[in-house]
């Protein structure tokens, strides 16, 4: 609520991903992101992905130290073992691959039932179709914009219809998720997302390598808040 006590309107989220930052430094390179909503965890097993960032028990000093809540992404093969140990780590939300779930629903069950909030993260070729029916059982979809494995790529603009059937289905079935881009992001890229029906955004580099990452973070902000459309695609029919 703001102070005039009427609802806020809907607000874009924005999430630096801390995957490229200097981890020798990682106590002062979260607090240069004190302004952001998340910060984003990129956790990779060196089996989903080909790299191999960190795991829970660093997710849990993070989450000691961070000045903002985690948004954990599980980029691991086992999700179905391994998640619950992200949400016992103290991230505030932990998203798992759908491709690497192997009981999607039973594991966005016992995630909830942990206390976080739950996210399914699709790759690239990956549709949402096969989400439509259980979609309630998530508080986020992440529309991977990128080829998960590596910070620093360059958006696919291809994952925009993706972005777009995924809100108009959120819309359509009258849930609250948000929907989540990963991957490219930066000041072309928000406001094309964002017009495609994303809320929230994970930037790395765009925010780490700037000379002052709280003014990036307040003018992706700003970008995207005037292009968000969470209407599911009304204004694109
Ligand atoms: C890619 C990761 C991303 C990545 C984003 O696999 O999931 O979170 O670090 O970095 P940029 O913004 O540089 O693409
Ligand atoms: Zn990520």
């Amino acid at each position: 609520m703001n102070r005039s006590g009427s609802p806020r309107p809907p607000a874009a989220r924005i999430n630096p991903s801390v995957l490229n930052c200097d981890f020798m430094r990682i106590g002062e390179e979260l607090d240069r992101i004190a302004d952001a909503d998340r910060a984003h965890i990129d956790v990779m097993d060196g089996h989903f992905v080909p790299n191999i960032s960190f795991g829970a028990s660093m997710v849990e000093q993070m989450a000691r130290r961070s000045p903002v809540p985690l948004d954990a992404h599980l980029m691991i093969e086992d999700a179905d073992r391994e998640a619950l140990a992200y949400a016992e780590a103290g991230a505030e939300s932990v998203t798992f691959h759908l491709e690497a779930a192997a009981a999607p629903v039973r594991l966005a069950r016992e995630l909830r039932r942990a206390g976080v909030q739950v996210g399914v993260a699709l790759r690239p070729a990956t549709p949402v179709e096969p989400l439509l029916d259980i979609l309630g059982e998530f508080d986020m979809v992440l529309v991977m914009t990128v080829e998960p494995g590596f910070g620093g790529q360059s958006f696919l603009p291809e994952m925009l219809p993706k972005v777009r059937r995924t809100r108009a289905a959120i819309s359509a079935a009258n849930l609250q998720l948000s929907v989540q881009v990963d991957g490219g992001i930066n000041r072309e890229s928000i406001e094309l997302a964002a017009e495609a029906g994303a809320d929230v955004f994970v930037a790395g580099s765009a925010i780490y390598r700037a000379d002052d990452a709280a003014a990036e973070i307040r003018r992706l902000r700003e970008l995207a808040d005037a292009h968000l459309d969470l209407c599911g695609g009304a204004a694109h029919a």
